[in-house]
């Protein structure tokens, strides 16, 4: 399976600063090894900037960091997927940590965030995780099985998801600490979201990329893209820095 390197960025950059990131991206990154796919999640009000500069490369794409489940309406501040597939995005995230906890979406919102931003076209990067005090209580297994059932009991039957869905498991510990999860601790929680996909999904679930996010650096990169049922990295801190991202893309 092709291994996706996705970076976040955050509420992070202005316009200029992710014009010259994106630049030197897509400078570095001209000849993309067939097995990687890029992705950049930038802040809404640079996405144009982003997708310009990776217009040339296929192997280079940008997506939103949220998006709201309907077409347009009264909901101020909000940005729907159309408004995301306009400015030249492709994929939008789902459910990060920092939505989950820090603005308080819960698993309704973020299902209906999801299949509507697949409904409508995009690329949906799921991401899940549990909290330090979760993972204590012995209770990884069943946050895990929470948020990924909770997305596929409301998915309408039939809904293509190959190459269209990725899975982000992101311990909430491991997020912007520097601690990031050990190999054992990733390998445990990637394949029990394997079991969970297959669950609902049966085969297909096969071809679906389990992404781990949490304090990934150059350093440490290649032993967890390494690991099984490791189908990419989901980067924040690390890919701030256009040098440090492309070491960890591994060009
Ligand atoms: P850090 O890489 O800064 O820990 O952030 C991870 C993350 O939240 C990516 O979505």
């Amino acid at each position: 399976m092709q291994k996706i390197i996705a970076a976040n960025w955050k509420m992070y950059k202005t316009r200029a600063q992710a014009a010259q990131s994106a630049a030197s991206l897509a400078a570095g990154l001209r000849t993309v090894p067939a097995e990687r796919c890029v992705l950049v999640f930038a802040p809404f009000t640079c996405l144009d900037v982003v997708a310009q500069a990776f217009a040339q490369n296929p192997a280079l794409a940008c997506g939103g960091q949220d998006c709201y489940p309907a077409d347009e309406g009264a909901f101020t501040g909000e940005i729907s997927p159309a408004m995301l597939l306009d400015c030249g995005a492709t994929w939008a995230l789902t459910g990060h940590s920092e939505r989950r906890h820090i603005l308080g979406e819960d698993d309704a919102l973020v299902a209906r965030k999801t299949i509507f931003a697949l409904e409508k076209g995009l690329n949906v990067m799921l991401c899940i995780g549990e909290k330090l005090e979760e993972r204590e209580a012995g209770n990884l297994s069943a946050v895990l099985e929470r948020q990924i059932h909770s997305v596929f009991e409301a998915m309408p039957e039939g809904q293509s998801l190959d190459g269209r869905f990725a899975v982000a498991y992101e311990p909430v510990w491991a997020i912007g600490t520097g601690k990031v999860a050990g190999h054992a601790e990733v390998l445990e929680a990637h394949a029990v979201v394997r079991t969970l996909l297959q669950g609902v999904l049966g085969n297909a679930a096969e071809r679906l990329p389990i992404l781990y996010g949490g304090s990934v650096k150059p350093a440490n990169a290649a032993g967890i893209l390494a690991l099984d049922n490791v189908d990419g990295l989901l980067v924040g801190g690390a890919s701030l820095d256009a040098q440090s991202f492309l070491q960890i893309v591994g060009v």
